[in-house]
């Protein structure tokens, strides 16, 4: 067998930086503006090839079953997310790719040969983000309770996960959510123990789950001195749990030659073309069900979750945006995780403009 190349994520790089949500309609994006993300196949393609080409390190899908209603039905159409990565495994060179998955939803024995499926096509560039779920919308599909102790569950997902790569032999295991009876996976991940993991979450108990089981955790931020007080604590989290994690969150991106027209377009798909009932329906589920952000995030800032569902606005142009980037790596975030109104016209862009200046600016190894 061939050895495996080192994932991109293990590459030395002080920031990466990577695409999230290109699987899904509309992206982060509440928009109805004529642009907007479809996430035809061929689209995502084509994004896919400008992101591996053009440097950037990761290609991470968000987990959706549902959409969120409103007049575009926004992220009702989202490719599912092994398969997703399967695919672009076999499209791609070198770029990291993830599969985002429901624990709640997908059982572990099926999560470990389908990630170590895409691990042997990608050769070792398979990643998993895991997430337990926020919205009982969408677990009322699958029959299942939307639990508030779902990182216990996760935490025997995680231990199942890692066993059916390592153990030599078939293993039982008798835990709180999973019997299992001669389990066994092969082949195993090329990856060594496994592939690399990242969790999605921002409350405390997401916090220790990551601290103790995931590589990463992903998360969001309001303002720099939050990112940089959520960092800290997550690396106390690890010093408790004896491990060193890195820290990603996630950002919107407008990239244009000249900051007035960054700011004009912000101001047109994401106030001037809102879908604002789908915002709302949004808005209220998240409140309701998750801690995925802070309560006065949702108040001050509408206009950043009809742009980005909630996640950081890097607006301007490129080497303002670099700046933004180095204020985040100094906060401690090791990368960022980025969307766009339409992925496969924006990336060129930002990939020829953007990674060059990191590079300049010490974020990016030569
Ligand atoms: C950056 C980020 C990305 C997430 N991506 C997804 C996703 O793709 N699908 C999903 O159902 N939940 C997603 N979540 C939600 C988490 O899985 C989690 O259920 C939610 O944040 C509430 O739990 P918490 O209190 O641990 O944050 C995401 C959360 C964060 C912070």
């Amino acid at each position: 067998m061939t050895p495996a190349p080192a994932n991109p994520m293990r590459d030395p790089h002080p920031f990466k930086v990577g695409v999230f949500a290109a699987n899904a309609d509309r992206g982060l994006t509440f928009t109805t503006v004529p642009e907007q993300w479809r996430a035809g196949w061929d689209d995502v393609q084509r994004a896919a090839i400008a992101a591996d080409t053009g440097g950037l390190d990761f290609f991470l899908p968000i987990a959706r079953w549902r959409g969120f209603g409103g007049t575009t039905h926004v992220r009702e159409h989202s490719f599912e997310t092994f398969t997703f990565a399967a695919a672009l495994a076999a499209l791609t060179r070198r770029i990291a790719l993830f599969s985002t998955v429901h624990v709640p939803l997908v059982h572990p024995v099926y999560a470990a040969k389908a990630l170590a499926t895409i691990d042997h096509v990608s050769h070792g560039r398979a990643g998993l983000n895991i997430v337990c779920g926020w919205n009982p919308d969408e677990f009322d599909m699958f029959g299942v309770t939307l639990e508030h102790d779902a990182y216990r569950q996760a935490a025997e997902w995680s231990e199942i996960l890692t066993r059916l790569y390592t153990s030599a032999e078939p293993f039982d295991f008798d835990g709180e959510f999973y019997r299992l009876k001669g389990a066994i996976s092969r082949p195993v991940s090329l990856q060594s123990p496994r592939p690399v993991t990242m969790n999605a979450a921002f409350g405390a108990p997401g916090r220790d789950f990551a601290a103790r089981h995931c590589d990463y955790l992903f998360t969001t931020f309001t303002d720099l001195d939050a990112g940089r007080e959520h960092v800290r604590d997550i690396r106390e989290r690890g010093a408790q749990a004896g491990r060193e994690l890195g820290v990603y969150t996630v950002a919107h991106v407008v990239c244009r030659a000249t900051e007035q027209e960054a700011l004009d377009y912000y101001h047109r798909y994401s106030v001037e073309y809102t879908d604002e009932a789908a915002l709302d329906y949004h808005v209220r589920q998240k409140k309701g069900f998750s801690s995925s952000h802070e309560d006065r995030a949702f108040i001050e800032y509408r206009q950043r979750f009809a742009a980005g569902t909630g996640s950081f606005p890097l607006v301007g142009t490129p080497e303002q945006i670099v700046g933004r980037l180095a204020a985040m790596h100094a906060c401690g975030f090791a990368g960022a995780a980025l969307s766009f109104v339409n992925y496969a016209d924006e990336l060129p862009f930002f990939c020829e403009r953007v990674l060059p200046l990191m590079r300049e600016a010490g974020l990016r190894a030569a």
